[in-house]
């Protein structure tokens, strides 16, 4: 007969076991070697358990007391380092219970009373992920914060704007910016969204079909900040969508700051030379001595691939599952582990970036809008404003940048008579008005790049971020 696999610490289970594991599996089975990273929620989850039971009448207060006592001796364990289990722990919850028989003797058999590992983990998991959310949060708004104070010092400078990467229009610099500042307040709402559906709690739910122990879920889902229960065990024990929805949102983030970061590679190349890279971003080269790399940008562009990757993994593993829980479940950890590290990660890198790595060249920038024909369309709307149909004066236009093309001047180096050898209707305020900065101030439509309209989600962006706490 086998012996009690708590208390012995051998990987059989119950009398029904006469063997213990292979050890290659035992090894293969275990997450212990990564789900230590649950160990605060697992704890926690553990005490409003005990908690709940001892109101509930299941156990004595008094043993409820004990428990939760013995819970915070292993918690002050782990923090002096000294709670490290082995293999034969197999994962977190287990390492946790045993721990807590080993200091406690036989009332720590009571802990896992009205529960399974199948609701605990599922607890453990979105409480981690709940806080990881709001780190998150918190990195994107610092990260906003970089973005803004660049903004702020560029309000007033103009770069090519691009269409198909060829110049099409001049705009305001901090309009670009700003740009991305839109979608990390998307990526805020998106994550703050899911994190609704994270904070629903599955403990109680048991093994798949609920206990017949008389536990109030209610109360544990209270004592842990949850904001609802899942209304069925099964569910409860099986629902998953909350990770992908969180690696989809996290997806999300990656693709704007693997964006921003293949703009700012090219930005730093000879050929933009948009912005130079401080000291404190770059790196050099181990053989050209000449050499300044962006390493940062091209890392959050590169580890983008992870969390997208990790996308497709937790769907993949889901979609066969019959209900309930399945041991595959035990897969989504790395995926959400990793996801969360690298979206971290790189949104504290690029803020990094944004606040010290970088500067832009207000005079590369100034010559690049002066030297192309990126006011074209302000001729043809100069030509509109005079009546002309639009459709006639993009013809003419267009066969004017041809022949200047041809003999390399730009417009607003053509003298008057030919301006007016096109249309009569140019006159000496044609030079003022496809001037770059007085192309960027046209553009007053709402959302333009106009500076007032600049200004004013500017002004918009500030007051949002000057309302938010910043959490991480
Ligand atoms: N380590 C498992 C996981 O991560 C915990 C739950 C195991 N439950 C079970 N009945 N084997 O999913």
């Amino acid at each position: 007969m086998a012996s009690d696999p708590i208390t012995t610490g051998t990987t059989t289970w119950s009398d029904r076991f006469d063997q213990g594991l292979h050890p290659a599996i035992e090894r293969f089975n275990a997450s212990i070697g990564f789900d230590l990273e649950l160990l605060e929620q697992d704890l926690d989850g553990s005490v409003a358990h005990a908690r709940m039971l001892g109101r509930c009448g299941v156990i004595s207060e008094a043993e409820a007391s004990e428990l939760i006592r013995g819970l915070e001796l292993v918690r002050a364990e782990a923090a002096a380092g000294q709670f490290n289990p082995g293999l034969e722990a197999e994962d977190v919850h287990f390492a946790v219970e045993h721990r807590l028989i080993a200091l406690l003797g036989p009332l720590g058999k009571k802990l896992h009373t009205g529960r399974s590992r199948n609701d605990q983990v599922g607890t453990d998991v979105r409480l981690w992920l709940r806080s990881q959310i709001d780190l998150i949060d918190g990195a994107l708004v610092r990260f906003e914060r970089a973005l803004l104070a660049q903004a702020e010092a560029h309000a007033n400078t103009l770069i090519p704007g691009y269409t198909h990467l060829q110049r099409a229009q001049p705009v305001c610099l901090a309009h670009h910016l700003l740009a991305y500042i839109e979608m990390a307040e998307r990526d805020r709402s998106r994550l703050a969204d899911v994190r609704q559906r994270v904070n629903i709690s599955p403990l109680g739910a048991a093994a798949l079909a609920g206990t017949p122990v008389p536990i109030d879920r209610r109360q544990t889902a209270e004592e842990l900040g949850f904001d609802d229960v899942y209304a069925n065990s099964l569910d409860a024990v099986s629902d998953r969508d909350f990770a992908v929805e969180f690696m989809a949102a996290a997806s999300l983030v990656m693709v704007h700051l693997s964006r921003l970061s293949e703009e700012v590679i090219l930005w730093a190349s000879e050929e933009f030379g948009f912005i130079s890279l401080t000291d404190r971003c770059a790196t050099g080269s181990s053989l050209m001595p000449q050499k300044k790399n962006p390493d940062v940008p091209e890392l959050v562009r590169g580890k983008s691939g992870r969390v997208f990757g990790h996308l497709m993994g937790l769907l993949t593993m889901i979609k066969g599952l019959p209900l309930a829980y399945n041991k595959d479940f035990q897969e989504d950890k790395e995926a959400l582990f990793d996801g969360v590290r690298t979206c971290r990660d790189c949104l504290e890198a690029m803020a990094i970036l944004f606040e010290e790595g970088l500067e832009f060249r207000p005079q590369r920038l100034e010559a690049a809008v002066a030297s192309d024909f990126s006011n074209a369309t302000d001729v043809a709307d100069y030509l509109v404003a005079k009546g002309i149909p639009f459709r006639e004066a993009y013809q003419l236009v267009g066969g004017l940048v041809k022949t200047c093309l041809a003999e390399q001047v730009l417009l607003k180096d053509l003298p008057l008579e030919r301006w007016q050898q096109l249309h009569p209707g140019f006159e000496a305020d044609i030079y003022a008005a496809i001037a770059p900065r007085q192309v960027v101030a046209a553009r007053r439509s709402e959302g333009g790049t106009a500076f007032d309209q600049v200004e004013r989600q500017l002004q918009r962006i500030r007051t949002r971020l000057a309302t938010t706490g910043q959490k991480g």
